[in-house]
């Protein structure tokens, strides 16, 4: 009897060092695609001749589009207000010399795949990039007393990830090739408290990316989905950049060097390292009402401070 309690205590013990193990072989890899690009610079262009950014007008769906046209692709950009995606349509075209095709859509909405399947017809699309999304509160606060209609986050943050994908994944698989990004948060991660929609949102793009992925990995599509915390962008009222909060083209830059690394990436080394440090925190702690009185004072006032919130 003591004997087997042993074996169980030190196959225990191994599966945890394992399971360490491996969190260090990917951190590991982190750090080295961060500094070294082990992508070819086709890699990208390889996928196919398109690239369909949601989104696009602004923040990190902008600069997706400008960097995949860097690469090479042409691009469909689509958004809700079009005199933006028109002067960013002449910027790609100008400084990339890429093809770009303008599609005015409300994602809130959830009657425009119709016309946006019409939009998409005869291009040969590799890469979606589901970016498209929205934050009903920038400073925490309690479910009840965030404003906002709650059918249009669900339309903008959920069903526009799985009506795309539905729209693009049937010629990948034909052509056994294709990339799609589903852009999620960092709090998805774990419930969110203070911010529980969007975190549930979130979360709901997580899980439909990694099962997806795990249905089509044979198919030759890679579908990974993105964690990223915090990004200077209009949702964030531009907050103040720093070593954690990027800027949206940095951010975007660094992300494409991970398109291979696996199933999830926060997208940047930085924030690698701030979700293994929230992880370390006990969910007794990051539950308890202390902490929410933290997000609620000092994170807001951090807020308020950086993003010049009145
Ligand atoms: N920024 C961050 O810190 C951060 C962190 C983690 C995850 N994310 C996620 O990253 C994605 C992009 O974030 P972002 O900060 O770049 O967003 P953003 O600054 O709010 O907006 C980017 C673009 O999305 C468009 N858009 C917003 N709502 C739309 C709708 N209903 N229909 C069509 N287009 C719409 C905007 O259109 P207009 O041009 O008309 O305004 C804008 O062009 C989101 O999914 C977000 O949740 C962001």
């Amino acid at each position: 009897m003591e004997e087997s309690l042993e074996q169980f205590f030190v196959l225990v013990g191994l599966l945890v060092c394992l399971a360490c193990l491996a969190k260090c072989v990917r951190f590991c890899k982190c750090v080295l695609l961060s500094f070294w690009k082990v992508l070819p610079r086709s890699f990208l262009q390889s996928m196919g001749q398109w690239a369909v950014v949601t989104g696009a007008g602004d923040g990190i769906g902008k600069a997706y589009s400008l960097e995949l046209a860097k690469h090479g692709l042409n691009v469909v950009l689509i958004s809700r207000t079009l005199e933006k995606l028109h002067v960013l349509a002449r910027e790609i075209e100008q400084t990339t010399g890429s093809r770009v095709k303008v599609i005015q859509a409300d994602f809130t909405r959830d009657d425009i795949y119709e016309s946006i399947r019409e939009e998409l017809q005869g291009l040969e699309i590799g890469i979606l990039v589901n970016n498209v999304g929205m934050l009903p509160n920038l400073l925490p606060g309690r479910f009840l007393s965030v404003p906002g209609e709650i059918q249009s986050l669900v339309h903008c943050n959920v069903t526009s990830v799985v009506k795309m994908t539905q729209l693009v994944l049937k010629p990948m698989e034909a052509r056994r090739r294709g990339l799609i990004l589903n852009i999620s948060s960092g709090v998805a991660l774990c419930p969110w408290p203070l911010y529980t929609l969007y975190s549930a949102s979130k979360a709901f793009v997580c899980t439909f990316s990694k099962a997806l992925q795990a249905e089509y990995r044979a198919k030759g599509i890679i579908i990974q989905v993105l964690t990223p915390y915090a990004v200077s962008t209009p949702m964030t009222k531009y907050l103040n950049t720093n070593m954690v909060t990027k800027r949206a083209d940095e951010f975007v830059k660094e992300s494409l060097n991970y398109v291979t690394i696996g199933d999830d990436t926060c997208g940047c080394l930085a924030h690698e390292v701030l979700a293994g440090f929230l992880s370390l925190i006990p969910a007794w702690a990051f539950y308890s009402c202390p902490f929410q009185r933290f997000l609620l004072t000092r994170y807001t006032d951090y807020l308020r401070q950086n993003a010049g919130i009145k």
